[in-house]
């Protein structure tokens, strides 16, 4: 059987119990989470030395005129900054990086920064720094609470100083106003309306077909295809000539002028108008799937079905591209094709039909 004595220690915080091999450990007695009070309230310079005060009410304010600052030169950055591959900065440990970028993120990161700095700064050295408890509660307040809470409220914008010091009041209220600037500003590159541009591809009467496994890395070489490099039941990929020299605009075009080409049987298309608008069982239809704009690549050589690997929408590539199953609402639209006088396969005509998603449809 064992046994502890205990006896209190000197500050009557605790008990020391010692068991039976003589070893002691504390033993707690009493409320051992009892609330150890505030610390002693001692005034900070700024609430005793109005030099010090004022200096305080400087720095912020330039803090919020700092903030103000950086937000124009969000702005002016945007404006004035090219945004291109070949404006670059070097930033460590990052390296070569958009100067346009690097310039808003700097302008923008000021802005806020200096902004919480100076609410911070203003708050540890001018506002009050009275401590007061608050006990714990039920999570809604009882009527009296809610109107105490205003009044300590008011009371907390009596005590920021808020009337007494415009500088920072001002100031403050200038960096706020211009904060959102940035969020109007950049509303501008949605630039002119887009008018029937979407509605328009880069294929055009005699246009050249390249395949794009020819393409070379930079994108501004490729062949052309002739029909015998076409065989029963192979699926080429394609673009418009017109792509190697986009330049920049290179993911504008091939997202719009895509194609496939597929060869099957003249007898197995179903549709006059596609064998027509097609070249010796050749046809070659958008590569842009009409329910969201996935790439449709899959492609089922006996039944001639192209799916869309995103929602598996399914086009019978057989018979004018129509849905046969998916969300897809509209068929794939064919680009009417022939050869040149050189024997390569150039578009007929552009497409008779936006490419793309079947918003179209609805306007
Ligand atoms: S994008 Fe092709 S099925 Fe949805």
């Amino acid at each position: 059987m064992s046994g502890d004595m205990t006896e209190h220690d000197e500050h009557g915080h605790g008990a020391l119990a010692v068991d039976e091999h003589g070893h002691g450990h504390v033993a707690p007695s009493g409320d051992p989470f009892a609330d150890p009070g505030l610390p002693e309230h001692r005034p900070r310079l700024t609430d005793i030395d109005e030099k010090a005060a004022k200096r305080s009410e400087r720095i912020v304010a330039s803090l919020f005129m700092l903030s103000a600052i950086a937000t124009i030169g969000f702005m002016v950055c945007y404006t004035q900054v090219p945004n291109n591959r070949q404006t670059l900065v070097n930033f460590w440990p990052l390296g070569a990086v958009s100067a346009s970028n690097f310039a808003l993120g700097v302008c923008l990161g000021v802005a806020l920064f200096a902004l919480g700095a100076g609410a911070i700064y203003w708050a540890r050295t001018l506002m009050t720094d009275v401590e007061l408890p608050q006990e714990r509660h039920e999570y809604e307040s009882s009527n009296e609470d809610k109107a105490a809470a205003i009044v300590e409220f008011q009371q907390g914008v009596e005590d920021s100083d808020w009337k007494k010091r415009p500088l920072i009041r001002r100031t403050l209220i200038g960096a706020m106003a211009v904060l959102p600037l940035p969020a109007l500003w950049i509303l501008r590159d949605l630039g002119p309306l887009p008018g029937t541009t979407q509605r328009q591809t880069a294929w055009a009467p005699g246009m050249l077909i390249i395949n794009d496994n020819t393409v070379s890395l930079d994108g501004t070489k490729g062949q052309g295809i002739k029909p015998a490099d076409i065989t029963i039941g192979t699926l080429v990929n394609a673009r418009p000539a017109a792509a190697l020299s986009a330049g920049e605009e290179l993911n504008n075009v091939l997202s719009m002028s895509s194609i496939l080409l597929v060869r099957m049987n003249e007898a197995d298309i179903k549709s006059q108008q596609e064998i027509d608008w097609g070249y010796h069982g050749i046809v070659a239809f958008s590569k842009i799937c009409t329910h969201v704009g996935c790439p449709v690549a899959l492609y089922e050589q006996q039944t001639h079905h192209m799916l869309c690997p995103c929602h598996q929408s399914t086009f019978d590539l057989s018979e004018d591209g129509k849905v046969i199953f998916g969300p897809a609402a509209r068929s794939l639209p064919q680009l009417p094709i022939t050869v040149n006088a050189d024997g390569y396969l150039v578009a007929k005509s552009g497409f008779d039909q936006p490419v793309g998603p079947s918003f179209w449809e609805r306007g």
